[in-house]
């Protein structure tokens, strides 16, 4: 992925599946795990829930879902949650990848979801502290699957140290 030193341009690689049972098992169990984690959030603003799993290099996953406040940005977002609480849980531990899903109310969502701008950046934050990409598994339940080998795809000209 060549990178241009103005524009950052890169190409955007992703894979899609129709349905989780073409996944790698990890990537499938991963975002299993994320699809029992919606059940943790508090969304009662909302009613949208938000699952994240997040793997380790030790193989450790950490559990994230989204949390309400009734001061609507006091929330956080199901990624942040896992994010941080990897970050004070298991310093300097890599993360290899994040398993994210949703169910809203009505539970007739048409894709899989896709990180907010915010989860996005602290995703790319996080692959350049640890110098590794984070992949990214975004599954519907009982729908597609979208795989990316970095958060940098979900963003990619995103603001970074290096701009400071
Ligand atoms: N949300 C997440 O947890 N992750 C995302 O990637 C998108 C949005 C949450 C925030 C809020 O609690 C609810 O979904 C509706 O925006």
């Amino acid at each position: 992925m060549a990178d241009s030193p103005i524009t950052r341009k890169m190409l955007l690689v992703y894979k899609e599946h129709s349905d989780w049972s073409s996944l790698p098992s990890s990537e499938r169990i991963l975002l299993e795990k994320a699809w029992t984690e919606t059940n943790n959030a508090y969304a009662p603003y909302s009613n949208f829930r938000v699952g994240a799993s997040l793997e380790l290099e030790n193989g450790v996953l950490i559990p994230g879902s989204n949390q309400e406040n009734a001061s609507f940005p006091a929330g956080l977002c199901a990624e942040r949650v896992a994010i941080f609480a990897a970050m004070g849980q298991q310093p300097g531990v890599k993360v290899q990848r994040i398993a994210i899903t949703a169910i809203n109310k009505e539970n007739n969502l048409k894709r899989p979801v896709y990180p907010c701008g915010f989860c996005a950046q602290v995703l790319i934050d996080l692959e350049e502290r640890q110098n590794a990409p984070v992949s990214i598994i975004l599954g519907l339940k009982d729908g597609g699957a979208v795989v990316m080998e970095s958060a940098k795809m979900l963003l990619p000209f995103s603001f970074s140290k290096d701009d400071l």
